[in-house]
């Protein structure tokens, strides 16, 4: 009864300290308790622990207890729920981005990165470009809207044949890029066919733009010319978005003769093709194919070519090519978006690609990943069977895993994710419907001795699903 009461007093006087102090703050120590209140440790305990309890202090053993630092009231918190009815709908889901914007965990082993690891890159030839092109005068200053010239010449090059500096717009990034080119090919609410599976980024991007997505199929080959053909005349849509070179997420290729045959629709179509070489840099059999865009005559193709696959993610440049009013169109949409991609950036890509060095940086990029993409799929085989696997890719930086008909992928994926394996999946790359259960597997963000491990992992999360 005495111990009762005892316990009583005290959490009334640990109340009155807590509310005198900040949140945060030190209380008297157990030893100050039992001398100011003339009672045992096991009372001091006691009234503690019913604080605790209560949320208003906080024991941090070792070190002492703190006046607990308080969630804000219901009643004083803001009330932001008018924000629903103001914004009304959302054309993106936060799910759908969730993928997108994830970044590494430490300590997992992650085959869901979107960019070769860190090791990969070409981080040093990058920062040393970066230090100079900061520093040579007017880097600062504003630039002109369309990019720097002698950049704009170098991606003019990469295609070859009729398409010269004028023709291209430097974008901080290919997804830039990307959403420039919804927003400004299409009126909100018009139909875009889209290669599916596809790139998360293009799909939330098209629906950000207020497009409606029809999704056509790819296979081993790329997309079957006679079903976009036919996407065009079901629906009526003007703009096609596809990746005929290393396609993330299935790794396909174009082949030689449906890169005609697709030419041949977009004209029959009067269409547009979004053509997203997002990789080209990563290819591991001899040169890439030439980009549709290099055969293009009549302004049918808009080119996306980025450099931050083989460059480095925070070297944010890309570059679109474009003819006629689309260009128009394409030039005003960037401007709106960003005026300008900042003067050292595009230095610094204009001199890192000038380089010898950025040269031997690929070669070695291309030497370490086509390793990594044996690896990975040494390691899939023998985990999860030959079946799995209808794709080995010639470039790019992910394997496109089929799992056994009716396999949850998100909850698996979610399961593999606690035990530290990261991988990303299928679903999230499907326009509409998904075809099936997938994992995408990336063998560039990870180092190849942990595949065999975390291949393991996932099989016996299969095994137990
Ligand atoms: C197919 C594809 N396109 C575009 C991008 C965007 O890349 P970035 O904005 O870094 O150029 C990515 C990134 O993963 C991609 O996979």
């Amino acid at each position: 009864m005495k111990e009762s009461s005892s316990v009583a007093r005290l959490v009334q006087r640990l109340r009155e300290a807590v509310l005198a102090a900040e949140p945060g703050a030190r209380l008297p120590s157990v030893r100050e308790w039992m001398s100011r209140e003339g009672v045992s440790p096991v009372t001091v305990r006691h009234a503690v622990a019913t604080l605790v309890d209560e949320g208003l202090i906080e024991a941090r053993p070792g070190d002492g207890t703190f006046v607990a630092v308080r969630p804000e009231s219901a009643a004083s918190a803001p009330d932001y729920a008018w924000q629903a009815l103001a914004l009304g709908p959302t054309r993106v889901s936060s799910d759908a981005l969730e993928g997108l914007l994830a970044l590494p965990v430490p300590g997992a082993i992650n085959l869901a990165g979107g960019y070769p690891a860190e090791e990969l890159q070409a981080v040093s030839l990058v920062a040393a470009a970066m230090g100079r092109a900061a520093r040579r005068p007017g880097a600062w200053g504003r630039m002109p809207l369309s990019g720097i010239e002698p950049l704009r010449a170098w991606f003019a090059g990469q295609v070859g044949d009729g398409v010269t500096a004028s023709d291209v717009l430097i974008c901080p990034g290919s997804q830039a890029a990307l959403a420039a080119a919804f927003a400004a090919l299409a009126e909100p609410g018009a139909p875009v066919v889209i290669e599916s599976p596809t790139y998360t980024g293009a799909i939330v991007a098209a629906r950000a733009a207020g497009l409606r997505l029809v999704p056509v199929p790819t296979d081993a080959d790329g997309v079957r010319p006679d079903l976009l053909a036919q996407a065009f005349a079901r629906t009526g849509a003007r703009l096609f978005y596809g990746q005929p070179t290393y396609a993330n997420p299935t790794g396909a290729t174009l082949a030689a003769a449906r890169r005609s045959a697709v030419l041949e629709v977009l004209e029959a179509a009067g269409a547009l093709m979004i053509e997203d070489d997002w990789c080209r840099d990563l290819g591991f059999e001899g040169a890439a194919p030439r980009p549709l865009v290099a055969s293009d005559r009549n302004g049918h193709c808009v080119w996306i070519r980025s450099l931050t696959k083989s460059a480095a993610p925070g070297l944010r440049i890309a570059a679109i090519v474009a003819h006629g009013a689309a260009f128009t169109r394409l030039t005003a949409s960037r401007i709106i978006g960003d005026f300008f991609v900042p003067g050292p950036i595009q230095g610094a890509a204009l001199e890192l690609v000038g380089a010898p060095a950025w040269s031997r940086h690929l070669r070695t990029l291309r030497g370490a990943l086509v390793q990594r993409r044996d690896a990975l799929v040494g390691a899939v085989r023998h985990h999860l069977g030959e079946a799995s696997l209808t794709l080995i890719p010639s470039g790019g930086m992910h394997l496109w895993v089929r799992l056994p008909d009716g396999v949850d992928e998100l909850a698996l994926a979610q399961r593999i994710a606690a035990a530290k394996v990261l991988v990303s999946p299928g679903r999230r790359w499907f326009p509409a419907e998904a075809t099936g259960s997938y994992l995408r597997m990336s063998y560039a963000s990870a180092p190849p001795e942990s595949f065999a491990r975390a291949v393991g992992i996932v099989a016996r999360a299969l095994h137990d699903a």
